[in-house]
Formats: C-alpha cells, sequence, structure tokens
C-alpha cells in the first residue's frame, strides 16, 4: 500500500510565517507537521509516499526531507501546480498510486490517533472509502458527515446549517475507485475539486463508504491560535526525556514544564514555560516566556514584559533594554 500526503495548499491563515516556508514544515512542539504525518504512515507499514506539492515548496521540503532516507521511506514528488483542491491533488497523483488501495493524510492536520482500521476496511472489509470522524464543535468549518450505522450516507462541505457535529478529519482510505469519482465531479461554488463531492459521488454510485470516530487529539493547523492550540497539546504529550536537546545550553534559567528546546539554542536568565518550544539554534536572554513558538534561528534579549501567546519567526531579532538588577527575581 502507498501513502499519500497533501502539502501543495499555501497556507495564506498563517502569513507571514508560510509566505516563504511550506505551512507543512511548520514545527508544532518542534516536529515539522509533513513528519508527524511520514510517521502516521510509516506505523502502518507504509514505505512508498507521494508527496503533492507546488514546484516552489521543492527546495524547502527536499532539504528537510530528500528523498525520504533520512526517516527509510521513499519519498515522490508530485506537483500540483494551482490549488484547486483535494480532488484535483489526487488527479495529479493517479498514475503514481495506480489502481491500488492507498492511504490519503492531508498535510496541515495532526492526528493522534492510528490508522490501522481505515487500512483494513478498504483492504479487507469491502469499502471502497473509509474516513476518520471525529465530533466537533465547529461544524461549520469542516466536511461534515451523515452517518447510519456503519456506513456514511451523506456529506457536505463547510455547510452553514451542519445536519451533524461529526466532521471528516484530514485522513482517508481509498480503492482505486476514488480516481473515476474525482474526474467525475464539478468544482464546488469556491472553485475548488472537492473530496466530500467525490465521496458523495461514489455513495451515490452505492459504493461503500465506511467511517470510525475518533475521541484521541486531532487538530488541523490552520491559524494562529490553532498553531498554539495544537502546540500546547503536542507538548503535554511528549515524554520529558525530548524536550531540551543535550546540545542546549542553559545557564541561571527555570523551565515550567512542558517545553521543547532545539538543538543549539542558547539561554541565559531566563523563565521559560509552561507550554514553550523554541527552534534550532536561537539565543534568549534575559525574558520570559510563556505559551509560546520560537522558530529557529531567532535572539530575544533584555525584554521586560512576559512574552505570551507569540509566534516569533525564523532568523527574527526582538532586543529590548530591559536591565535586570543584581538579586531581581527572573
Ligand atoms: C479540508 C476538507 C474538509 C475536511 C478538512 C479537514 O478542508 O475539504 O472536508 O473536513 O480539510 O481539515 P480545508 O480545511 O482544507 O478547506
Amino acid at each position: 500500500m502507498k501513502g499519500l500526503i497533501l502539502c501543495a495548499g499555501k497556507g495564506t491563515r498563517l502569513y507571514p510565517f508560510t509566505l516563504k516556508h511550506p505551512k507543512t514544515l511548520i514545527p508544532v512542539a518542534n516536529t515539522p507537521i509533513l513528519q508527524s504525518c511520514i510517521e502516521k504512515l510509516t506505523e502502518q507499514g507504509i514505505r512508498e509516499i507521494g508527496v503533492v506539492i507546488h514546484p516552489s515548496q521543492e527546495f524547502d521540503i527536499r532539504e528537510q526531507f530528500g528523498l525520504g532516507e533520512g526517516m527509510h521511506v521513499t519519498i515522490t514528488y508530485i506537483y500540483q501546480y494551482e490549488a484547486k483542491g483535494i480532488s484535483d491533488a489526487l488527479k495529479q497523483a493517479q498514475s503514481y498510486i495506480g489502481d491500488e488501495a492507498f492511504l490519503l493524510l492531508l498535510g496541515d492536520n495532526l492526528i493522534s490517533d492510528h490508522l490501522t482500521e481505515l487500512k483494513n476496511d478498504v483492504e479487507e472489509r469491502g469499502s471502497h472509502a473509509s474516513l476518520l470522524l471525529a465530533e466537533v464543535a465547529n461544524p461549520q468549518d469542516y466536511g461534515i458527515a451523515e452517518v447510519l450505522k456503519d456506513r456514511i450516507v451523506r456529506l457536505e462541505e463547510k455547510p452553514p446549517v451542519p445536519k451533524s457535529k461529526l466532521a471528516v478529519l484530514g485522513a482517508y482510505a481509498f480503492k482505486g475507485s476514488i480516481f473515476t469519482a474525482v474526474h467525475a465531479i464539478k468544482p464546488s461554488a469556491r472553485g475548488e475539486y472537492e473530496i466530500t463531492d467525490a465521496i458523495q459521488w461514489m455513495i451515490d454510485q452505492s459504493l461503500p463508504v465506511t467511517y470510525h470516530l475518533t475521541d484521541k487529539l486531532n487538530m488541523d493547523v490552520g491559524t494562529l491560535e490553532r498553531w498554539l492550540e495544537s502546540n500546547q497539546k503536542m507538548l503535554d504529550e511528549m515524554p520529558s526525556h525530548k524536550a531540551i536537546h543535550e546540545s542546549v545550553t542553559l545557564s541561571n534559567c527555570t523551565i515550567i514544564e512542558p517545553v521543547s528546546i532545539a538543538k543549539g539554542s542558547v539561554l541565559k536568565d531566563c523563565v521559560i514555560g509552561p507550554y514553550v518550544s523554541i527552534g534550532e539554534n536561537s539565543h534568549i536572554e534575559n525574558c520570559r516566556i510563556e505559551n509560546s513558538i520560537i522558530l529557529s534561528g531567532v535572539h530575544v534579549q533584555h525584554i521586560s514584559h512576559l512574552l505570551k501567546n507569540t509566534v516569533i519567526g525564523y532568523q527574527s531579532v526582538l532586543s529590548g533594554s530591559h536591565v535586570r538588577k543584581e538579586g531581581e527575581s527572573q
């Protein structure tokens, strides 16, 4: 079985952080989302992975993931030139996948549950599609499913008046029939070839479409608020021995877990945490940071007020004039 990860989205809601860097490379608890997606597939024994990208993203993604050697997978890059929806991305990947069943992940979704049931549904139980669903508080923001027993009977993309709270998450298993479906549908009102429309087409052809409900953590890291929230939740789940890289230098710092501090960072006279992740090779001095994401190569120093609920972009420099007096509490 092959896996497919869609990464071509522009991530406009995360500008400016995603202006120069693909959204799927943004770190959550210092792990790029794409890495978490690849791990989700390797958990299922999948080693051949297609990554759908826009050509402009190839350099950055290849720089980190190459052809998958570091993760013991074989990555094939597939281009989607225009952001015309998930079904359109599948069209671009059709010749790579062939007729086989495959697992599809959206590259901006973090999913905790394993995908074994979805995989078994299409490989062993005769489903043509199997979807991961979760009850959500904001169903207007998702594809929404109506179910009857073990089947999905209707799907609607971001309905203004949702008929259920069962949202389609970014993990799907498909048989080859999805490729007939993606060619059969027309673009939606927002001009995209929707995956929900393609799956609805399968349902209309009486092809079995099943689902599994999850109550485990899942996040669509689409906005700054959700990025910070995902970071919090992933830090909560992270084993504490992974929190601070052995190469990190800490002098006179108070660390309030959970935090993640990546390789090569140097911190002096700081109070860090809870819920802070700091990327590689950052230098932080004389400040207090809480619930924030500091990306790599950042320099922050002498800030008097508490930095909270903040994302500091790659290579930023933030310098204040706060002088800490001898004996002053941090
Ligand atoms: C896409 C799908 C939607 C699904 C969502 C999950 O929406 O179209 O059906 O519920 O991903 O994150 P997007 O957020 O990409 O517009």
